[in-house]
């Protein structure tokens, strides 16, 4: 691992290099946490894509029984989909074998912003600590890009690349450590700690959600490492490596 780097809002890529790159993308409400949930209970992969109406004609290139539309809009399950997307329907029963065409509004919006990086993984809460020891090994430059909420900052994103941060900073050069951002990121996760139910009601989004009814999925995504995989982004397919020590080339 060489340098690491955070960004708040997806936004900010512009201003950035992703070229080599490994990008941490993290969108801990919820888009991230149902990836990582959906996947850990078996589903073949996620193919995100932004628009419903795309997502809709590529589920039609699918045998119907092993294929699923999911994903949201303003929170709630967009018309004609299967689920939605609080990480507590992609149970294995539901998803085990499927692949998932996932259309969201910030999570499915950052990946098609840094699709031009070396390697893309998801990142939340649940699998913190893997995709920790992921980008440890990894050699080169990391991009952490919160995903944010419509183009401004989230607290719930930024507190979990703080989190990451934190559980690199021995590996981390000095200057790496006294960025602006990782050190906003980091002060954020050591103000909260691992209360990160805490983080999540206090958060804007997270305020919405459970004002919709949707207070369960706050409970679920804060669980720290309850997952221990690293899905990746390659070749328009989200997948999951157990942990193998990614080379760089
Ligand atoms: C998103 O990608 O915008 C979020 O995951 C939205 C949500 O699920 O509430």
């Amino acid at each position: 691992m060489n340098s690491v780097e955070t960004l708040f809002i997806p936004e900010e890529i512009k201003n950035t290099e992703l070229e080599g790159k490994l990008v941490v993308v993290i969108d801990v409400l919820r888009a991230s946490s149902t990836i990582v949930t959906a996947l850990a209970n078996g589903c073949r992969g996620f193919i995100p894509i932004l628009s419903p109406k795309q997502a809709k004609e590529k589920a039609q290139q699918f045998e119907k029984e092993r294929v699923l539309l999911g994903g949201e809009r303003e929170g709630k399950k967009i018309e004609g989909f299967d689920l939605g997307n609080s990480p507590r329907e992609y149970k294995g029963e539901v998803v085990k074998g499927k692949t998932i065409i996932f259309s969201t509004t910030n999570g499915v919006k950052t990946l098609e912003m840094a699709k031009n990086a070396h390697r893309i993984i998801i990142g939340s809460f649940l699998n913190l600590h893997a995709v920790g020891d992921y980008c440890a090994n990894y050699r080169g430059d990391i991009l952490i890009i919160c995903a944010g909420k419509e183009g401004k900052y989230s607290l719930e994103d930024a507190a979990c690349a703080g989190m990451l941060v934190d559980s690199l900073k021995n590996a981390l050069s000095d200057a790496c450590k006294e960025s602006d951002a990782n050190l906003t990121a980091q002060l954020l996760y050591e103000k909260f700690g691992n209360n990160i139910l805490k983080i999540l009601r206090k958060s804007q989004h997270g305020r919405y959600l459970e004002s919709i009814g949707l207070e369960k999925d706050l409970m679920f995504c804060s669980q720290l490492d309850f997952f221990h995989i690293v899905p990746i982004f390659r070749d328009g397919i989200i997948s999951i490596k157990k942990l193998n020590k990614e080379r760089k080339d």
